[in-house]
């Protein structure tokens, strides 16, 4: 496949998303608004690769191949020559709606945009173009040059010509895609985050220990990382702020989020990002 990608975003995800592309031989014009987070981003492709390097995953060799391949910019209008915009920028609606309003003035008639979105609903997101045919979710997880899935969200305008353009995309990836229709928290966060808050319930009930419910879902679930760990991985402040989309979406009282995340967002204890969550990190 010789197409041409574009990523909006270099942060966590868009630099993975670009890594994990230029690996694969795809020429990646990397877009963001500022030089220090394409400098940030591009920086931590280069860890990344080295990483992958010391693990004898890919060859070192081959680092400087892959890096030749992403092209940072901080220009929008450089994503014009693109098949394929993947827009991973900060999770807020209103920036999301600048950026997919002025990709619809740069970007071919024919160029697919789908979006990394945990969170926020693909059919509204596809009202803010002229061809909404043409906008598809696809929701890569986090590290994205090692999480085998990607979901591929449907929105009610999606077409069958964006989806199968991204379906399959994943699969020349190496990953495997799973379709889910517009919905929110589509299917990994609709499941992950309400166990998650039972959870931290769990903990702020005195049930146990944070330890000891990680090790029930470890040892009895066989779960590679207990929830409450996880968590702190995501980042509290994500977890509380999906929980309380879908309570706000599904208006059911089984979404409420637990009193000891909010509290543990509002003190700044975001899980491994602050150096503390459920556990410590020092
Ligand atoms: N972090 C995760 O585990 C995860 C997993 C799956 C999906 N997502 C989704 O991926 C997206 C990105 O998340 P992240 O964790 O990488 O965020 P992040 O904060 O690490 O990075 C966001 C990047 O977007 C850039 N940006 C902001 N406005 C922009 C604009 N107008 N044009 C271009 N770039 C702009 C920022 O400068 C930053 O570099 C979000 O939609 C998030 O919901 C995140």
């Amino acid at each position: 496949m010789s197409q041409k990608i574009g990523v909006v975003g270099a942060g966590t995800m868009g630099n993975g998303i670009a890594q994990t592309f230029a690996s694969k031989g795809f020429e990646v014009v990397l877009q963001d608004v500022t030089d220090s987070a394409l400098v940030k981003g591009m920086a931590q492709i280069q860890a990344s690769l080295q990483r992958l390097a010391k693990k004898e995953l890919i060859q070192e060799a081959n680092i400087a191949g892959i890096l030749a391949h992403i092209r940072p910019t901080t220009v929008q209008a450089d994503l014009a020559g693109c098949d394929v915009v993947i827009e991973a920028a900060t999770e807020n609606p209103a920036i999301k709606e600048q950026i997919f309003r002025g990709l619809d003035a740069v970007v071919r008639p024919d160029c697919v945009l789908a979006s990394n979105t945990s969170s926020i609903s693909l059919t509204r997101i596809a009202s803010w173009v002229s061809k909404p045919e043409r906008v598809v979710g696809m929701h890569f997880m986090n590290p994205v040059p090692v999480m085998q899935l990607v979901e591929i969200i449907r929105a009610l305008q999606t077409g069958d010509e964006a989806y199968q353009a991204v379906f399959r995309l994943s699969e020349a990836l190496g990953k495997t895609p799973v379709t889910v229709k517009d919905s929110a928290g589509f299917v990994s966060n609709r499941v992950l985050m309400p166990m998650i808050n039972e959870a931290a319930f769990t903990l702020h009930e005195g049930l146990a220990s944070a330890e000891d419910i990680d090790t029930v879902m470890k040892l009895g679930m066989n779960h590679p990382i207990g929830p409450l760990a996880l968590a702190d991985l995501i980042g509290l402040d994500t977890c509380l702020s999906i929980m309380d989309i879908l309570h706000a979406e599904f208006r059911d009282s089984k979404y409420r989020a637990c009193p000891l995340l909010a509290q543990l967002v509002q003190a700044g204890h975001l899980g491994r990002k602050s150096g503390k969550g459920f556990y410590r990190y020092d």
